[in-house]
């Protein structure tokens, strides 16, 4: 999810053309068989870390660095390292918006992803939250196993101790039958593809377009309020933006004051 806009990154604070290489390089590596589906050893994710950010620390997920987590068993897949969600931006939305949810008098049951990846975003809005239960979705199945089996170790840590978790192998679509009768958070991050290019992120070009997970998200009539979460990043086609906003109430959100935060993130809220 945050390749291109690494790159931008990389650009606005000038580093080299070699450095840049290095990171479309690294990124079309990992997103490549047979990288993509291979499970990384500590020694490439400090090597993805510091050819993608670099910095061999930056794969920073659930709290914590690389090899502590690597120590704990923890284990991520190659294209995982180019699309997870990592600890800063993940901690940042997460508390920004469970501060907005809360600010609204509204306390959230239930977290759901149906597009969960590693679930960092997800584990980061459980723990803001303060939800009950969570529930992921992704619709590869390699993927998918190596989360749940990731939580499970983290569960050996007493986190998330006081929260019932699912994780099913389905595409997002069927995310609308995991929504019960209670104030639900859905994560609306689908892969960017091709939506995100020198104009910005368009939200309708995403894969599945945002426009349509909404529209699904709103058909599932439940009668506990429905929130939705779309991570975003600072430079966007407003129009797509502005198509969203009419339709649904956008709630308020929050920029960060730490300038690595404020260039590559941004999240609109939303409720359905
Ligand atoms: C950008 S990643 C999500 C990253 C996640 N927020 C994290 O912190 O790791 C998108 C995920 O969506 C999954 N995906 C793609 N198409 C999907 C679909 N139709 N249904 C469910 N999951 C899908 C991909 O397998 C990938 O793991």
């Amino acid at each position: 999810m945050f390749g291109m806009q690494e790159a931008r990154v990389a650009l606005a604070h000038d580093v080299n053309d070699t450095r840049l290489t290095g990171y479309f390089a690294s990124r079309q590596r990992l997103l490549t068989p047979p990288w993509d589906g291979k499970q990384l050893t500590i020694g490439e994710i400090r090597r993805a870390g510091q050819d993608l950010a670099g910095d061999s620390n930056d794969l920073r997920i659930f709290g914590m660095a690389p090899v502590a987590w690597y120590a704990l068993g923890i284990r991520i897949l190659g294209r995982t390292a180019v699309e997870v969600t990592r600890d800063r931006y993940a901690e940042f939305m997460a508390k920004s918006v469970a501060h907005t949810l809360a600010s609204n008098g509204c306390r959230i049951s239930d977290v759901i992803d149906p597009f969960v990846g590693s679930g960092n975003l997800l584990y980061h809005l459980l723990q803001a939250t303060m939800a009950t239960r969570g529930c992921g979705l992704d619709i590869n199945r390699d993927i998918l196993t190596l989360t749940e089996s990731n939580f499970s170790r983290l569960r050996l840590l007493r986190r998330l101790r006081h929260t019932r978790l699912t994780f099913q192998p389905l595409d997002w679509s069927q995310s609308p039958s995991y929504i019960e009768n209670r104030a639900t958070l859905v994560v609306v991050c689908p892969p960017w593809g091709d939506a995100f290019d020198e104009a910005g992120l368009d939200l309708r070009k995403t894969a599945p377009p945002v426009p349509n997970v909404l529209r699904t998200l709103r058909g599932s009539e439940r009668s506990g309020p429905i929130f939705a979460l779309i991570p975003t990043h600072p430079s966007m086609v407003t129009e797509s933006v502005d198509a969203i906003k009419q339709d649904y109430t956008a709630l308020s959100t929050i920029k960060s004051d730490d300038p690595d935060i404020f260039e590559r993130i941004d999240y609109i809220l939303l409720r359905l």
